[in-house]
């Protein structure tokens, strides 16, 4: 590792690095990745044992706080961020404003942006207590505002937060619930859900947590920064893998035309790719992909897909790539954006609200990373720079002689 900042303060380094590969934008102590070995450590903990055993909350603290919470400190942070899943009555009306068919995430970003108006106690950065409370409003209001998103999207009416409820089951019902009956879900896709929740958590460096670092790196408030990385998260290079998967099952239509999609995946003149499989970062295996599997089975276990055509495909389609040497050979494994499509989609979530899930989930990241940047000493704002590649110096020309 170079530490390109001292060399360039000597004298005239300069480096070129589309997409960031090679560079580091900042130290951290969040979140570890080792592609090659399929290693992903929060804090150190591994994400297996983080899915098994622990619950999105909890990690939610080990991503802000640095370790696992005692029994009476994760106590009092569930209680905490509980009491904070309230909206303020105003931003309901504030959603009311948007056209009746807007797309969840357009109001997401609206709405999370609009925070910095509804919220504006806290969003002093230079005041511990208010980057505190900005932390835990973010993390308990994420869920109610994807839900409203939703429910504004397809005409129902709001549902209220409970305080009695966990944070998945929080978030299913007031997507799920009509005013005549409170709807429950059953606890395996409570748990179904708080997992996709815990392994979206946080994936260091990423495109969204990088906007979010250099959103916040001139002082912006934390709610326009968390915008601005869910705005990022839109885009379909990012969030939207587990949405394209969903849509080529949707294609794919029946199992008897799995063959063919297969064949079109592995013909090098075709730009076909089946969505879903490989990963840009983990090279043998994505270890939330083994977690997200158990769970799919689970909850499919529990839902069956008999009347699911799609889940049908999916089914088949992981056994015909998995027992495919051309799949094996370049270990293109089913990626974690096959599994949670397959799960949202069977607890019935339409696919425009896939990536706002991915928000929810990833905002605990989002707000780690940005603690953490707020902390580090060494911290600048972030101007890269560029290749000037345009004219050289040339005079003005005047429009009636050009
Ligand atoms: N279907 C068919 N062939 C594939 C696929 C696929 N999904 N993915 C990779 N390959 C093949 C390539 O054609 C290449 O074959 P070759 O060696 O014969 O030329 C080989 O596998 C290696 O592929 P690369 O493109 O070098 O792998 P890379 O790391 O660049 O791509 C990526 C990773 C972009 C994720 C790719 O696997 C892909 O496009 N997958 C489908 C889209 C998808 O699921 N994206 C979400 C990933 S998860 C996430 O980002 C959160």
């Amino acid at each position: 590792v170079i530490d390109i900042s001292k060399l360039y303060a000597q004298g005239d380094v300069f480096t070129y690095d589309p997409g960031f590969t090679s560079t580091a934008s900042c130290e951290s102590t969040i979140t570890y990745i080792d592609g090659e070995e399929g290693v992903l450590l929060h804090r150190g903990y591994p994400i297996q044992q983080l899915a098994e055993k622990s619950s999105y909350l909890e990690v939610c603290y080990l991503l802000l706080y640095g370790d696992l919470p005692t029994a009476a400190e994760l106590e009092k942070f569930v209680h905490d961020v509980t009491h904070h899943t309230m909206l303020h009555e105003q931003m309901y009306n504030f959603t009311r404003g948007f056209r009746r068919d807007a797309p969840p995430m357009a109001i997401m970003v609206g709405m999370v942006g609009a925070m910095s108006a509804f919220y504006h106690d806290s969003t002093d950065i230079t005041d511990p207590w208010q980057r505190e409370v900005a932390a835990f409003r973010m993390i308990a209001k994420m869920p109610t505002i994807a839900a409203v998103a939703y429910k504004y999207s397809i005409g129902q009416p709001f549902v209220y937060p409970r305080n009695d409820c966990d944070y998945a089951t929080n978030f299913l019902r007031m997507c799920f619930s009509l005013p005549a009956e409170d709807y429950m879900p059953n606890p395996i896709l409570s748990r179904a859900m708080d997992r996709i929740f815990t392994l979206h958590a946080d994936h260091e460096q990423n495109a969204s947590t990088s906007t979010v670092r250099l959103a916040s790196s001139s002082g912006a408030n934390p709610f326009a920064c968390i915008a601005a990385g869910i705005a990022c998260l839109w885009g379909p290079a990012h969030g939207g893998a587990n949405k394209a998967a969903l849509e080529m099952l949707e294609e794919i239509g029946t199992p008897d035309r799995i063959p063919e999609y297969i064949a079109r995946a592995k013909d090098k003149d075709d730009p076909f790719r089946l969505m879903g499989f490989g990963h840009r970062v983990y090279k043998n295996f994505d270890p939330r992909a083994v977690v997200m599997k158990q769970s799919a089975d689970e909850v499919l276990d529990l839902l069956g897909i008999e009347d699911n055509p799609i889940l049908q495909v999916a089914k088949e389609l992981e056994k015909a790539a998995l027992d495919d040497p051309y799949f094996a050979d370049r270990k293109l494994f089913p990626n974690v954006d096959f599994y949670s499509g397959i799960i949202l989609n069977a607890m019935g979530f339409p696919t425009s609200m896939f990536t706002p899930i991915f928000a929810v989930s990833r905002t605990v990241g989002w707000v780690s990373q940005w603690k953490e940047m707020l902390m580090d000493p060494k911290q600048k704002i972030g101007r890269p720079r560029q290749l000037y590649m345009g004219a050289t110096e040339r005079d003005y020309v005047e429009v009636e002689d050009r």
